[in-house]
Parts: structure tokens; C-alpha cells; sequence
């Protein structure tokens, strides 16, 4: 089967879908890799590398596209690409399809299957296929990279004949993939590192990075497919209300608070951003889906109130060689799960194809998209 990798379009985007060491693997199995010529060069994969890896370089877009079985891509591809594809054809990228109609029904017109990485069921099983926490582990040490860079202060305590520097503090909302690194890398920095999440049972994994876990009085909620549920308006208050001390101290508040599906929930208000001071720094990595801070500004960084706010939205591009390499390990053991050289096995009830299928034949056969697509029109 002819494996098609394009240059990603997307802007800021210096990822690709497979690195040279996944190709050489996926031809050792049988499959044809075509990769788009310069699709690797803002990672530093360049054509010759692949094709010493056993690809071929198509010099021509739209031939690849229209010739290839499967397209992998790390960005979900543009309708237009999608209506360049073979019919019946195979796409595989992150999708959040319920953002993109345009593209969901380019797929439909074209009978295109399309699996979507950011619906891969967070299962032990999936696990190498979980490109959303490969991503999201080095979003959060970025995250904290970008903080430590933007403020005037250093991380560690530190004694010196001229005086002490006490340590930086970071507050972390939310413990969990991006979270968890985020704590980690702060903590490696010499930072006090505070932390809040709504599901208690990640107390124990904050306090065993050294973190200090800030907990709300009251039942917090439980997780479904490894994702916390929302939570209601009367526990984020008493969460506001609890962790505005330790913002008004805190020199970096790093922002990773999730609930699937929904608007990125609103944790840090104009009047907590007040309350900082001024000079220290906000990271927001839920910047894409609404924020979890206020102020905070798509793909820009602002200062309100004295306090520099960052809305990164694609911090994995910021390290793409890890970022690159990761990621092709995850959408071809995904590819390798769910086909051979010979074809795609199509096995509908199986979990990981059930959970990361959104369009087959015509249709729209993913249940969680449907929902939501449908509540949108
Ligand atoms: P995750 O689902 O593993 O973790 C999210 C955590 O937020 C969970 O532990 C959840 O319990 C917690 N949470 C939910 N509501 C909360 C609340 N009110 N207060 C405190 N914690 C709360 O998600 P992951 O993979 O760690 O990603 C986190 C966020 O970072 C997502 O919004 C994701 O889209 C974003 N992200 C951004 C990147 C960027 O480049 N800016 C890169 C990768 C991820």
C-alpha cells in the first residue's frame, strides 16, 4: 500500500508525520513511503535522509495525493487536500473533527476513512498510539521552558556572598499529561511547584514529582476514558476561592485544566491576574480550546497588568525533532494495528478502531462527533 506524508500546512507547524527511522520500519513491513518533497526540512529530515531510509520524494503534490492509499499527517489535512484524495482512500491525522465540518464532509463526499488521533481511546492497550499525551508531555516541559525564559527571575534557591535567592514558585492547574511534565521540569528547574486538579486521585502522582497538592474541599470528580468530567459551578468557585492566595505568590501559573469536548474551563479571572505580581508570567496551554485564563490570546503573548501572559498554541512545534519522532511512532503503530500491506483489516467492534474511526464509507460513524456536530448545526 502507497503511504502518503505532505508537508504540513498549517501555520506556525514544523512537525511531520513520519521521522526517516519510521519510514525504514514501515518499508521493512511492506509499505510504499511517498514523502512530499521538504515535508521533513523543518525538522531537520531531509529528503535524501528519507529516501537513504527507503522512501521516494514526490516533487508533485496533487499525483501523490491522488494516488496514495493512506495519508498520514500530523495537522487534519485542508478540505481541499481532502477532495485531491483517491476515493475510498485512508486518512490518518489529528482531526477534532467536531472543529472542522468542512473538512468531515469533504471526507464524506470523498468516502474517506478517516481515524483521528485525538480520538485514540486513553487505554493501556493504545498507549503507544496516545499521540495527544506524547504531544502533551513535551507541550508541558516546553510550557515551562517558555515561563522561565519570559521571567526576570531564576528557578532554584540560591545562596551567593551577595545574598539569597529564594526559589521561583509555579502553580500548575491541572495534573494531568502536560501537567504532570510540567511539574517535573519546574521542579528539576529548583521551582516551589503548587498544584490544582479536580480529580483526587492525582494527589498522589503530584506530591511524587515533589509537587504541593492545593485541594478542594468537597467531592471532586471522577474520570471517564481518561478524562475528567465537568465540573459544577459551586466546585470551581470554592476552587477560586482557594487558590487565590497562592496566585497572588506564585511568579509562574502554567494552565493545563481540560474537560473533553467542552470549553476549555475559565480558572484564572481578570481580578486573579490583578492579584499577581507584576513581572511574573502565565503560560496558558488551553489557549486552543477557549483558555483557561481570561486574557490570555491565541498564538500571542500580551502583558495585562503588569503580568506577561503566553498563548502558545502549538508548543510540540517548538521542539519538533522529538515532537516529529514521537508522533510516528504513534500513527504507525496505529497504522501497523490496523492494517497490513494487504489492506485495512476493518474490524468495526474492536476498541481502538471503534474509539478513532470518525468517517467510513460515506458516513459519519463516530458517535462522540455526531453528538457534537450535531448539536452545532
Ligand atoms: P489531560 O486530560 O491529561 O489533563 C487535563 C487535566 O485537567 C486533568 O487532570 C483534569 O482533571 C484537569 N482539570 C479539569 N478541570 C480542572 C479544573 N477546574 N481545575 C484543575 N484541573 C482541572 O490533558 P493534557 O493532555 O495534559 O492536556 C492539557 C491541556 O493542554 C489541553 O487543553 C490540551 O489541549 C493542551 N495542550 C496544549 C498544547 C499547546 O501547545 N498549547 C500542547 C499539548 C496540549
Amino acid at each position: 500500500m502507497k503511504i502518503a506524508v505532505l508537508k504540513e500546512t498549517k501555520v506556525p507547524e514544523r512537525r511531520v508525520a513520519l521521522s526517516p527511522d519510521v519510514v525504514k520500519s514501515l518499508t521493512k513491513a511492506g509499505f510504499n513511503c511517498i514523502i512530499e518533497s521538504g515535508a521533513g526540512e523543518s525538522t531537520g529530515f531531509y529528503n535524501s535522509v528519507y529516501e537513504q531510509a527507503g522512501a521516494t520524494i514526490a516533487p508533485d503534490k496533487a499525483s501523490l495525493l491522488s494516488t496514495a492509499d493512506i495519508l498520514l499527517k500530523v495537522n487534519a489535512p485542508a478540505a481541499e487536500e481532502v477532495m485531491g484524495m483517491k476515493e475510498g482512500s485512508v486518512v490518518i491525522s489529528f482531526l477534532y473533527a467536531y472543529t472542522v465540518p468542512a473538512v468531515v464532509d469533504a471526507l464524506l463526499q470523498k468516502k474517506i476513512s478517516a481515524f483521528a488521533m485525538d480520538a485514540v481511546p486513553r487505554i493501556s492497550r493504545a498507549q503507544k498510539m496516545d499521540a495527544l499525551s506524547s504531544q502533551a508531555n513535551l507541550g508541558g516541559y516546553k510550557a515551562v521552558l517558555l515561563g522561565a525564559n519570559a521571567l526576570g527571575k531564576i528557578f532554584p534557591l540560591m545562596m551567593t556572598a551577595a545574598g539569597t535567592i529564594t526559589p521561583a514558585r509555579v502553580l500548575i492547574f491541572g495534573a494531568g499529561v502536560a501537567g504532570l511534565q510540567a511539574i517535573a521540569t519546574a521542579k528539576r528547574l529548583g521551582a516551589v511547584v503548587e498544584v490544582t486538579d479536580v480529580r483526587p486521585e492525582t494527589k498522589e502522582q503530584v506530591e511524587s514529582l515533589g509537587g504541593r497538592f492545593l485541594e478542594v474541599q468537597g467531592e471532586g470528580v471522577k474520570t471517564e476514558g481518561g478524562y475528567a468530567k465537568e465540573v459544577s459551578a459551586g466546585y470551581l468557585q470554592k476552587q477560586k476561592e482557594m487558590i487565590s492566595k497562592h496566585i497572588a505568590d506564585a511568579d509562574i501559573v502554567i494552565t493545563t485544566a481540560l474537560v473533553i469536548g467542552k470549553k476549555a474551563p475559565l480558572l484564572v479571572s481578570e481580578p486573579m491576574v490583578k492579584s499577581m505580581k507584576p513581572g511574573s508570567v502565565i503560560v496558558d496551554m488551553a489557549v486552543e480550546s477557549g483558555g483557561n485564563c481570561e486574557l490570555s490570546e491565541f498564538n500571542t503573548t500580551v502583558v495585562k497588568h503588569g503580568v506577561t501572559i503566553i498563548g502558545e498554541a502549538n508548543l510540540p512545534a517548538l521542539v519538533p525533532v522529538n515532537a516529529s519522532e514521537l508522533y510516528a511512532k504513534n500513527i504507525s503503530t496505529l497504522l501497523l494495528h490496523l492494517a497490513t500491506k494487504e489492506g485495512f483489516k476493518w474490524e468495526m467492534d474492536e476498541e481502538v478502531t471503534k474509539g478513532s474511526l470518525i468517517t467510513h464509507k460515506g458516513e459519519l460513524v463516530h458517535q462522540f462527533t455526531k453528538e457534537i456536530l450535531s448539536k452545532t448545526v
